[in-house]
């Protein structure tokens, strides 16, 4: 299958919802990381999203929605609590869990009874979950395991020959998956999973916000696995990435002491320039940093890196949803200096 390059003009928004309606799967941008896209509705061709993307079955796809009134042929119940979010956070980087609607079939949500789902606010992906007419399941358009896309190239990478068409909508502005939690009373969420939506965010509308442990720890043997996600090996380039924290002068020396080839670094805006490796930087801020950090893992492939060391950012507001990748594209190796 030749993967057609699509721009973001009317007439290939056209082809391109065309191209779901009728069961293909096609790469899309959204606000936070490019989506595999199908018909949710349609078993056959969420299928091939888990074929192409080499995606273990049980773990369930998120379904999208561009108006308020799908919410109820995508979840069955919609909880008051769930109604407020979605009118403070959606269209946006938020997901919500929610006990799915009959009609979404059981490979979409994993075989669970629940689903994921948000509004994104990207336009190109509204236009086409309203040109298609159908609920949009989509998981980040990467190879299963490795860095999420957020450019079309990225996309075209990972997916040239499996999927009909990408959509080219630029580079995704927040860069991190979303958000996503669990309703877990009238008054509690659980973050299973940090994004660009933070526990502060959630608490201006929620009285009791939670963390899940697995946003910052590896699951032990037996524990409860409250996101199948969180099981997997995650976001890694297929250089062996270490994470750091501590100050610079150490995080230097300890690069500096170094003798194999192939050793990188990837560290924060204004740093680094005096490192004796190669070295990609990151940003400056949180937001920054979200929206640089798949890209410059992806870069340290192309550079053939063999071990990349880290600056660790602080895992507070959108910098937990940095951590919480970075800790995962690390197999939670962290180094103290
Ligand atoms: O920003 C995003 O969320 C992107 C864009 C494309 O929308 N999508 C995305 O999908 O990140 P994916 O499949 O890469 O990650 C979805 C995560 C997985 O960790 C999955 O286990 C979890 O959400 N998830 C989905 N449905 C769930 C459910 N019913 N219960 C628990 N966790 C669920
Ligand atoms: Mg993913």
């Amino acid at each position: 299958m030749e993967t057609k390059r699509l721009s973001d003009c009317a007439s290939d928004l056209l082809e391109a919802a065309e191209l779901l309606k009728n069961g293909q799967v096609v790469g899309i941008p959204t606000e936070t990381v490019y989506g595999l896209a199908a018909d949710a509705r349609n078993p056959q061709a969420v299928r091939q999203i888990f074929a192409a993307k080499g995606r273990p079955a049980d773990n369930p796809l998120i379904v999208h929605l561009a108006d308020i009134r799908q919410l109820g042929e995508i979840a069955a119940e919609v909880p008051p609590l769930a109604e407020k979010l979605a009118e403070r956070f959606w269209p946006g980087p938020l997901t919500m869990i929610l006990p799915k609607q009959a009609q979404i079939p059981e490979i979409t949500s994993g075989g669970l009874d629940t689903v994921g789902v948000r509004m994104p606010s990207h336009p190109v992906a509204r236009a086409l979950i309203l040109l298609s007419g159908a609920p949009i399941a989509a998981p980040s358009a990467n190879i299963s395991g490795y860095p999420s896309p957020t450019t079309a190239e990225h996309v075209i990478r990972d997916m040239q020959g499996k999927i009909a068409a990408v959509v080219d909508g630029g580079a995704c502005s927040v860069g991190v998956e979303s958000t996503v939690i669990a309703l877990e009373s009238a008054d509690t969420v659980r973050i299973l999973r940090p994004g660009f939506v933070t526990a502060e965010m959630l608490g201006t509308v929620v009285p009791h916000v939670t963390l899940d442990p697995a946003i910052l720890h590896q699951l032990q043997e037996g524990q409860a696995v409250r996101s199948p996600g969180m099981k997997y090996q995650h976001y890694s380039p297929h250089a062996h990435v270490i994470l750091v924290e501590g100050t610079w002068n150490a995080f230097a020396d300890l690069v500096q002491q170094q003798a194999e080839t192939g050793i990188c670094a990837l560290v924060f805006d204004g740093e680094g320039k005096d490192l004796s490796v190669p070295c990609l930087t990151y940003g400056s801020d949180d937001q920054e940093q979200a929206q640089q950090i798949f890209s410059k893992l992806r870069e340290f492939d192309d550079m053939n890196a063999q071990k990349v060391y880290v600056r660790a950012p602080k895992p507070e507001g959108i910098g937990l949803a940095v951590y919480n990748r970075l800790i995962r594209a690390a197999g939670f190796e962290v180094i103290q200096v």
